[in-house]
């Protein structure tokens, strides 16, 4: 039989890796992108970001002729698919609800595809909206612009994404769980088919339900792991007032616990990234337009907007006026395995320390084309980590990539002017680093 073919709206981590993920597994895969640049850059097998392991994968499919990416065409794609996934940006207003436009956009040119449809077609969105999105937005411009009825004419799902970046195609092709919100039993059952084809016989745990517990799971899941961190953070901050006190050993121990489980219980500098400080003001938001003040996630983001300036405080304790010190910034990204600075924690970092007047030196394997654009010439960027750290008066951690992982204390020492070394990210042993330069690991009890 043959297989369904796909479309795909909106190629940026969600949508591209969801492109290539089934174009890969043989579906004949359309996208639509509004930026003629990306669109070029995919039709040449290029990630328009840094993604380990989808180069070769998007390479692949464009290839075999599996993929191709247009520019502006959604009611093209759309026309010659069975499935359209939706995969547009949701940013912030400034108010850090949600903004909608590009999920409009999106909806009333599908509406308009729909109109001249003759087949029955299924919209699905992977976009992380808020609840209520999909049935009271997308479904009305859809009928709207399509004179058609949704469930009897057009189907329509809610099918939120998981992956992480760094890890995105993989996450992809190895979810942990398939979450199906379907407006319409037939819709429903029409993409867990389509999820049972691409995965076959590893096909994860399926779960079916509503549009809008289907865009709850989303904000609850991303949620709970930022609260998980903030908690996490909360604890280093108390450690590091309880002589003896260490963090690490208390979230290993607490890991251990089935119940509660080891993930995302490294304490540090605070979450970044496109997601979680978005979806969690998000979460914030449209429970409070719901008319219930989630306290418990506004600490969550408070914890999160003063935890990246301890390093800065950090510094001031050893060094005193940050005026004409120099700093050594190791990690740029939001975390390590992405060029991605969006909401990155080093952001906040950059800007107390210009503003105290400090010189600052920063280096990161793959950020710092993209670290340019946010802060031009006020600050230095290293060719190497050993550069970075060279004649500067305290060196701060920021994300933990591999390489760092690497640095032995006897190169700080002997390269800093002054081995003061603040570990935002718990990267190091404490043994081997405290005896030989001033090591300051977060969360640690002096
Ligand atoms: C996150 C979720 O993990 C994905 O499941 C979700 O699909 C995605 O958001 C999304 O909504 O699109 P991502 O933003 O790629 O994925 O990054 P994470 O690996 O979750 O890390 C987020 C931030 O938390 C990073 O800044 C990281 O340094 C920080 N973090 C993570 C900690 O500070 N401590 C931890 O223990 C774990």
């Amino acid at each position: 039989m043959e297989k369904p073919k796909i479309s795909v709206i909106g190629v940026g981590y969600v949508g591209l890796c969801t492109a290539v993920g089934f174009a890969n597994k043989g579906f004949s895969v359309m996208a639509s992108d509004v930026d003629p640049e990306k669109a070029e850059k995919i039709n040449q097998g290029i990630p328009p970001f840094h993604e380990p392991g989808l180069k070769e994968k998007l390479k692949d499919s464009i290839q075999k002729g599996n993929l191709a990416c247009l520019v502006n065409q959604t009611e093209k794609v759309v026309n010659e698919s069975d499935f359209t996934f939706v995969a547009v940006g949701t940013p912030s207003k400034p108010d850090g609800s949600i903004d909608l436009k590009y999920i409009q956009t999106a909806s009333q040119d599908i509406g308009k595809a729909l109109n001249k449809k003759e087949t029955c077609h299924i919209t699905i969105i992977k976009s992380t909206v808020v609840p209520g999105t999909t049935q009271n937005t997308v479904k009305s411009i859809l009928e709207q612009e399509s004179k058609k009825q949704c469930g009897k004419d057009f189907g329509l799902c809610m099918n939120p994404e998981f992956l992480r970046q760094g890890s995105a195609f993989q996450d992809t092709i190895n979810a942990d769980r398939v979450v199906i919100g379907a407006y319409d039993k037939q819709s429903g059952d029409k993409l867990e088919e389509l999820y049972k084809t691409f995965y076959s016989t590893h096909t994860p745990p399926i779960i079916r339900t509503t549009l809008s517990t289907a865009e709850l799971i989303k904000y609850a899941s991303n949620a709970m792991l930022a609260t998980k961190i903030s908690f996490i953070n909360t604890i280093a901050n108390m450690c590091e007032k309880i002589q003896g006190a260490d963090v690490k050993t208390v979230a290993a121990a607490m890991g251990l616990d089935k119940r509660i489980g080891p993930l995302f219980l490294d304490a540090g500098l605070g979450y970044g990234g496109s997601c979680f400080p978005k979806d969690v003001k998000a979460l914030i938001a449209c429970s409070k337009a719901f008319g219930y003040q989630p306290e418990l996630l506004e600490s969550v983001e408070n914890v999160n907007k003063t935890q990246p300036l301890k390093a800065v405080q950090f510094c001031k304790q050893q060094l005193g006026n940050l005026k004409d010190k120099k700093i050594a910034l190791l990690g740029l990204s939001f975390k390590p395995d992405t060029d991605d600075m969006r909401e990155a924690r080093v952001i906040p970092i950059i800007n107390q320390l210009l503003q105290d007047g400090a010189k600052i030196t920063a280096y990161d394997p793959v950020a710092i084309p993209i670290a340019k654009t946010i802060f031009n010439n006020q600050i230095e960027y290293a060719p190497s980590a050993i550069e970075c750290i060279k004649n500067t008066d305290c060196c701060i951690i920021v994300t933990e990539w591999d390489e760092f992982r690497k640095l032995a204390p006897e190169e700080f020492a002997s390269y800093m002017k002054q081995p003061n070394l603040i570990d935002g990210r718990r990267i190091y042993k404490l043994e081997g680093f405290s005896n030989k330069i001033n090591y300051i690991p977060l969360g640690l009890g002096r």
